[in-house]
């Protein structure tokens, strides 16, 4: 009797917190933007905002569906298809069965709403006309900045899947040396890695997976193929995994056999840069010296500018979620942001270094969300 009291009290406290939180970001949204309502619409383009407002992250894929923010909460307006997987949230959900149907639902949800919030950054053009059609003479204003600005701080729930996420990636990266043999083709092991992660409950690749074999390494966003593995080579792996919408992205790089004394300085060199960088971070700083400060240790060396990207970018719902550690922009960190930091050089026709962990910016420093094994350079 007493443990059921107990269970129903935390429950509902669970419902109670979880229906806070999304008031807070509506609220939050409605307030920043100054405006009655925002509708996301989920269209054809897939609006990550939908998940992030909604936070329908266990099933569905609500295409063709709307969010309608409003002082009265969220509104999920979607098809009888996907009516259960709407109402494992805590939103209103409101079911169309018909084109005709959801254009009724949407005038009636935004109500006398004036000043309407739309996602300009994701909506098509052919469906932002057709919303304003639907929706008739109002005010819209663009939203996505203000959006964005919320969407890079994490919260606890979005950071319970980010860490899960790492975990997954972390504990595969730490595994795939035991794939390794000559011969092997990099698609091969490409396929391996990403059964290792799903059977480890990742929900979906984050993005297509790199597996660079030698002189492919010095290719930083190659793909994989019908390459061989041959004693000396390289491997460099970047992956992610997705686990309830977010993403993690890690990269390793090892070498098939005896390492060089090239490859040997080519990775205690990222390995440096990489610890230059995730030393400097912590709230307050400013992204683009972070980046500013990794290049200049790379361009001390003999691999000067063969570091050819940035260090780093804002993860989440999307891989690249939003500007990070580059100096082509300010970006001042702020606690329970989760960056990027994988510095790497590359030299064509012989291969390339990368090494790319995930982290949470703190007050005074960082969690490293991702925990793969990386400070020796493993000979495989
Ligand atoms: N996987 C692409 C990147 O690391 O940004
Ligand atoms: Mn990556
Ligand atoms: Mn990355």
């Amino acid at each position: 009797m007493r443990e059921w009291y107990f269970k129903l009290a935390f429950f509902k406290r669970r419902i109670y917190r979880h229906a806070f939180n999304l008031h807070m970001n509506a609220k939050k949204i409605l307030e920043s933007a100054d405006v009655d309502a925002v509708v996301i619409y989920n269209g054809s383009n897939e609006d990550l905002n939908f998940y992030y407002f909604t936070r329908l992250l266990y099933g569905g894929i609500f295409e063709g569906s709307l969010a309608v923010i409003s002082e009265e909460g969220v509104k999920v307006i979607t098809s009888i298809l996907e009516e259960q997987s709407a109402k494992k949230g805590s939103n209103e959900v409101l079911i169309y069965r018909t084109g005709e149907e959801r254009e009724k639902l949407l005038r009636e949800a935004v109500g006398s709403a004036n000043r309407i919030g739309l996602n300009y950054a994701s909506l098509s053009m052919s469906d932002f006309n057709r919303l304003k059609k639907i929706m008739g003479e109002r005010e819209y204003v663009d939203v996505s900045e203000k959006i964005m600005e919320m969407r890079m701080i994490k919260d606890e729930e979005e950071l319970k899947n980010m860490r899960e996420a790492a975990k997954i990636a972390s504990e595969v990266a730490d595994i795939m040396p035991d794939f390794m043999k000559e011969g092997i083709r990099e698609y091969e092991l490409a396929a391996r890695l990403g059964y290792e992660m799903f059977r480890r409950g990742a929900e979906d690749f984050a993005f297509t997976t790199i597996m660079a074999f030698g002189e492919n390494a010095a290719e930083p966003h190659y793909l994989s193929g019908a390459r061989k593995l041959k004693r000396g080579d390289f491997v460099l792996m970047d992956f992610g995994a997705r686990y309830h919408h977010y993403n993690s992205d890690i990269t390793r790089t090892f070498v098939f056999g005896r390492a060089s004394e090239e490859q040997k300085e080519m990775y205690y060199t990222v390995l440096e840069a990489q610890r230059i960088g995730i030393e400097m971070l912590r709230a307050g700083v400013n992204g683009r010296d972070v980046d500013m400060k990794v290049k200049e240790y790379i361009n001390s060396t003999k691999y000067k500018d063969r570091m050819i990207h940035s260090t780093g970018h804002g993860l989440g719902l999307a891989v690249h979620d939003h500007i990070g550690l580059t100096s082509l922009k300010d970006l001042i960190l702020k606690e329970n942001m989760v960056v990027t930091v994988e510095p790497g050089v590359y030299i064509p026709g012989f291969g390339g270094v990368r090494i790319e962990d995930d982290v949470r910016i703190l007050k005074d420093g960082v969690e490293v969300l991702t925990s793969a094994k990386k400070n020796e350079l493993i000979e495989v």
